[in-house]
């Protein structure tokens, strides 16, 4: 396994830098998602969303302009979907992920949400405990949703992402992560 850099090259410790993701991204993009998913998207996939999906919002995460996240939503009114969200296997564990989910549910609440969605493979505990500890909770199950493995997945909900409560849940989150 690579060795993760903590600091940059002048001896600062690295914050992770989230933009919109764009089309000279997809290379850097594929290859976390080969790492990260049994079942990639098609090539073609990231340019589709990019070019002609209106309901769609891509970032990726840099460190020292080393891509080593990225994630995405789909904002309907009020209602948000997250599609899809990696982080660098190399660089797992160090709250990049939790970062970029931050920024993923700020920008859907920017842009009129007040609930999103997602869906987890069932055996994925760390993407789970990430979705919990943001406030989402398993809504349905759905059989078999997986064609690689037949794998179930759980359908998880977070809302109302407007009210008081959330936002100050929010709130306590990011200052718990500028710590
Ligand atoms: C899920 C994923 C994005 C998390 O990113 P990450 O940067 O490694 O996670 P973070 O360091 O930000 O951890 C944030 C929270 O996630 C959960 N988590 C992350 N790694 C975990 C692990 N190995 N075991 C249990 N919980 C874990 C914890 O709740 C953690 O909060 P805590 O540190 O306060 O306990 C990353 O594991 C990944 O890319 N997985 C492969 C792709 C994937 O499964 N995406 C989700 C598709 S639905």
């Amino acid at each position: 396994m690579k060795a993760v850099l903590e600091e940059n090259r002048f001896g600062q410790p690295q914050r992770l830098e989230i933009v919109p993701m764009s089309t000279s991204d997809i290379a850097d993009v594929m290859r976390i998602e080969r790492d990260s998913f049994t079942t990639t998207w098609p090539n073609d996939a990231f340019h589709t969303e990019l070019r002609s999906n209106k309901v769609a919002h891509y970032f990726i995460g840099r460190l020292d302009g080393r891509t080593v996240a990225y994630g995405g939503i789909w904002v309907v009114l009020e209602d948000s979907h997250v599609t899809t969200i990696a982080v660098d296997p190399n660089y797992r564990g160090k709250k990049y992920g939790e970062r970029l989910l931050c920024h993923l549910i700020d920008e859907a609440i920017e842009l009129g949400a007040a609930w999103m969605t997602l869906e987890v493979r069932e055996s994925n505990d760390s993407a789970k405990n990430l979705y919990r500890k943001y406030g989402f909770t398993v809504v349905n199950l759905r059989r078999a949703y997986y064609s690689d493995n037949s794998e179930n997945a759980l359908v998880m909900w977070a809302g109302n992402l407007r009210g008081d409560l959330y936002r100050n849940r929010l709130r306590a989150l990011r200052a718990s992560l500028e710590r």
